[in-house]
């Protein structure tokens, strides 16, 4: 089915009940950064869903675990930004990414019981928890770290926009890192059931509509002067180079950050207008967990301070 405007996406599609709280705390971190003169990043991460039901049962979601931005943004930080971390609701976040699952109390020992009960951390697991609370600390002392949570592709669209609105006020210094895995394909408002949908009617029949794509508003319209890096996600490596491509052609921004599903923890390609470059991780670094994204943030940080030189109109001396 052929998608409606990005327009008459707004318009049917009502703002989650948390917008407002979320807009002033966006609005905040931006003018507080921007009097700073920091560059804000704004990061999003994992997936969007679709809801069958309006009193949700059931959802299509997507595989995405928020590893790419969770990670990105711990570098973001080692690299001075400030950082709006705009994620998926339980999907994996900065710094507590590192201890997830059963990780953390097998770190823990107990000493005593009662009322003089103790918690410590494994003395050789110190080494591995400390420098991580350290980084989390400072930015957490420092403001840098703002988490705001969608979970339905409708929400994450409504928190984009007031994203960019409150990011178009520092121009060039912001920078737009889109690895959300969005979804392509939603049920219109008005064919979605209120209630659960009942086995007894027999096997429903779904037809999902195409969602408009938000990068053309976000690039031209919303933050024309940020620095925008999309990604492209394929399972063919024969279309992936040339959708990037197309992409940027489509949609005019700088960056196609290009992966495919199988083996985007050690392979990324970073496509610009200009070239096609990539980054492998060696198989001692996949060994030794080494995080693409340092390399990838590293790299993308250079291409916005390049973006900012030549985009900055310079003071008269
Ligand atoms: O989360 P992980 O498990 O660590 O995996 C990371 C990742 C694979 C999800 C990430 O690296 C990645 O590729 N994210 C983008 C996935 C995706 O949505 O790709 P796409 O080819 O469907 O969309 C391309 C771009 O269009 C995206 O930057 C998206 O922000 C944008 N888009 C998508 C849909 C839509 N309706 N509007 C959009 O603007």
């Amino acid at each position: 089915m052929a998608s409606g405007t990005w327009e008459e996406f707004f318009a049917v599609h009502l703002p989650p009940t948390d917008f407002e709280d979320n807009r002033s705390l966006l609005k905040e971190f931006c003018e507080r950064h921007d009097q700073y003169g920091n560059k804000i990043v704004l990061v999003t991460s994992g997936g969007t869903t679709v809801p069958l039901e309006h009193n949700t049962v059931r959802f299509v979601d997507n595989f995405s675990a928020g590893k790419r931005g969770a990670a990105s943004a711990e570098y973001f930080l080692e690299h001075g930004y400030a950082v709006i971390f705009m994620h998926r609701q339980k999907s994996l976040e900065p710094f507590t990414r590192h201890f997830s699952g059963q990780k953390l109390l097998d770190m823990l020992v107990m000493s005593d019981r009662g009322p003089n009960t103790t918690i410590c951390v494994k003395p050789d697991s110190v080494f591995a928890l400390a420098p991580v609370l350290s980084r989390y600390q400072a930015a957490h002392a420092a403001g840098t770290l703002l988490h705001v949570s969608f979970t339905t592709v409708s929400d994450y669209f409504w928190l984009l926009r007031a994203a960019c609105e409150c990011l178009a006020h520092i121009g060039a210094r912001a920078l737009l890192y889109l690895s959300a895995a969005v979804s392509d394909f939603y049920i219109p408002k008005d064919r979605v059931p209120t209630h659960k949908m009942q086995s007894g009617s027999g096997a429903p029949v779904i037809q999902l509509h195409l969602v408009p794509k938000m990068l053309a508003p976000l690039v031209n319209l919303w933050v024309p002067s940020a620095y925008v890096v999309s990604f492209k996600l394929e399972t063919d490596e024969n279309l992936l180079i040339p959708k990037a491509k197309a992409a940027l052609e489509k949609y005019k921004h700088k960056l196609v950050i290009a992966n495919l599903l199988q083996t985007r923890r050690h392979r990324v390609i970073m496509v610009t207008p200009e070239a096609s470059q990539e980054i492998l991780l060696t198989r001692e670094e996949v060994h030794a967990s080494v995080d693409i994204e340092q390399m990838i943030v590293g790299e993308v940080v250079r291409l916005h301070a390049e973006h900012e030189r030549v985009t900055t109109p310079r003071r008269p001396r």
